[in-house]
């Protein structure tokens, strides 16, 4: 999904720069998951990962993209919900399913996206019409997924597997639909091309791994004083101040959903309720201090911080308290540069300038 300081493009960066430092393959806590693209990665070589963060929509994509291990069965889903078990008796239905690929998590797809009644919920309510981030057929599609994937859920129809699959494809099909520039701060007043098409479920087929990998809802300090020892402690936390909730909070609220609590919304974008979900790494005051309770709270060997170069913490105060924190007084640091184009001016005809940004891997050994 479109996300601030989603790392998918920079995988290979990360996941060379593990092996120019030798670091063996083991148990990995990825601290401030987003995505999980990261902890996907890792568990794709071999790592055990546990993986955390304090928004509950990545806490969906960890249960999807590293917790779970296999295919839901065509059988438990057929369990499901009987006018499923009718849509598979329809020669129609089984030809576009298997147009996809046939698997059960695509049956499931196929059925949300098509043969459910839709109708005005919740969602559609608060974020289609005067907030126009999705249009009524889009926002009533997610009100009925949502709800479905909760039913299905709460009776046990369904595993944590499929759910969690399924409704992490759900937040990434809505936010390919969200009618936005990329964050949910503000939706764009007239309709974007994106913002027209249908919602479209593409659920990702779980991929094996290491087993006992695990994933957390909550600080980073907090989960790594729970886990123990790891290997390898990864670092990539907000290095401004936008605080994730008020960019993210249409897809913390599918990840939540609104069956069993249905919450007061507030504001002209339909902020959620706060909740703690604030963090002392967007703070300039605060950052360095919470770095340092991470050092002290980890039990893992090796640490590596991803970290941008116009970050609140400045590079050297950076590697100082690595170093503070190492067991040898060294820390490694790898660079990658690239550019960015700006404005010079809003008034100036639109001439742009570059700006060599840099993307920042430092490294540390705590423990031997
Ligand atoms: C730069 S993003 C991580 C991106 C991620 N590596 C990816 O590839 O998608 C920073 C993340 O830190 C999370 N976060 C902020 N403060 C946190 C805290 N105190 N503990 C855990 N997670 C936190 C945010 O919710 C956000 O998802």
């Amino acid at each position: 999904m479109r996300y601030i300081g989603n790392k998918t493009r920079l995988l290979g960066f990360i996941t060379s720069a593990i092996d120019r430092l030798g670091i063996p393959c083991g148990a990995a806590h990825d601290a401030f998951a987003g995505t999980s693209a990261v902890g996907r990665a890792l568990k794709e070589r071999g790592w055990r990962v546990a993986s955390s963060d304090l928004m509950t929509y990545s806490y969906v994509f960890q249960r999807a993209y590293v917790v779970a291990q296999r295919e839901p069965s065509i059988a438990e889903l057929r369990a499901a919900d009987p006018d499923l078990r009718g849509a598979l008796r329809s020669p129609r239905f089984r030809a576009r399913a298997a147009a996809r690929s046939g698997s059960s998590l695509d049956i499931a797809a196929e059925y949300l996206e098509h043969w459910l009644d839709v109708q005005p919920g919740f969602f559609a309510t608060h974020f289609a019409g005067d907030r126009m981030y999705f249009t009524p057929e889009n926002a009533q599609r997610v009100d009925a997924v949502r709800t479905t994937l909760h039913r299905w859920h709460d009776a046990g129809l369904i595993g944590d597997d499929a759910f969690y699959l399924l409704l992490a494809a759900l937040i990434e099909g809505a936010d390919r639909v969200a009618n936005t520039a990329g964050v949910y701060a503000a939706y764009i007043k007239s309709w974007q091309p994106n913002a027209l098409k249908p919602l479209r479920l593409a659920p990702v087929h779980p991929m094996k791994g290491a087993p006992g990998s695990s994933a957390h809802r909550g600080d980073a300090v907090e989960v790594a004083r729970t886990l123990g020892a790891v290997d390898l402690l990864y670092i990539d936390p907000p290095y401004n101040s936008r605080q994730y909730p008020g960019y993210y909070h249409v897809p913390e609220l599918i990840a939540r959903g609104w069956s069993d609590t249905v919450p007061t919304l507030r504001g002209k974008t339909g902020l959620l309720p706060a909740d703690g979900q604030r963090s002392a790494w967007c703070s300039a005051r605060r950052v360095r201090q919470a770095l340092r309770e991470l050092l002290d709270a980890t039990g893992a060997r090796h640490v590596l911080v991803s970290y941008n170069s116009e970050g609140l913490l400045p590079e050297a105060v950076l590697k100082e308290t690595l170093r503070e924190a190492s067991i040898d007084g060294r820390v490694v640091c790898f660079r990658k540069t690239y550019r960015r184009y700006r404005a010079d001016s809003d008034r100036d005809g639109r001439r742009y300038r570059a700006d060599g940004l840099r993307e920042l891997l430092v490294y540390a050994r705590l423990r031997s």
